[in-house]
């Protein structure tokens, strides 16, 4: 019995090749490696991490008591420039009767401000088609004109005739409170 047993388990190891000693040198030899990739690797892994000022830049607040209802200003995000836009009454609703409209890109006004804060468009600045920056109260539909080309947008954003193909975007954004919102 203890034969049988002693067969069915049979040292693989070659006489001489101590298995102890070969693991370790492969142990070794894979640390070694690893530390000389990290080595190598991390100044510019390091060169790839965002400096202070940019992190800085990723994310604006802003107080929205400084913009007046009919108003807008325009402010630096990211090196571009960003709407924010105190919209009245007649502009909502003239976005929200639209919202059946064709457009080239299609999306409902809502879905472009957020909940119960329709009065609030806040917009990257830059037209869709070569980057220009439109100018509000110009154009066909009470919205903003891109003067390069001729692209109208309406009161919420949206093309709605010339080459632009794609609405004024829509950052990343949210209120930080019922007067400040963070953009970014
Ligand atoms: S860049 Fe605005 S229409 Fe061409």
């Amino acid at each position: 019995m203890a034969d049988t047993v002693a067969g069915a388990n049979p040292d693989t190891h070659a006489a001489g090749d101590d298995p102890n000693r070969r693991d370790f040198i492969h142990i070794a030899a894979a640390a070694a490696a690893g530390g000389a990739v990290v080595g190598l690797a991390w100044p510019f892994i390091d060169q790839m991490n965002p400096s202070g000022d940019t992190l800085a830049l990723a994310s604006v607040e802003f107080d929205l008591t400084k913009v007046a209802e009919g108003q807008q200003v325009t402010i630096k995000w990211r090196g571009k420039p960003l709407f924010i836009r105190n919209r009245t009454g007649a502009e909502i609703a003239r976005a929200v009767k639209d919202d059946g409209a064709s457009m080239p890109d299609p999306q409902k006004d809502e879905d472009r401000h957020k909940p119960g804060k329709a009065q609030w468009l806040v917009l990257v600045g830059t037209c869709t088609h070569l980057g220009c920056v439109p100018t509000f109260g110009g154009g066909d539909y009470g919205g903003w004109f891109c003067p390069c080309h001729g692209s109208h947008y309406d009161v919420s954003g949206r093309i709605r005739k010339g080459p632009a193909p794609k609405n004024l975007a829509v950052p990343e954004y949210s209120f930080l409170s019922d007067t400040k919102v963070k953009v970014g």
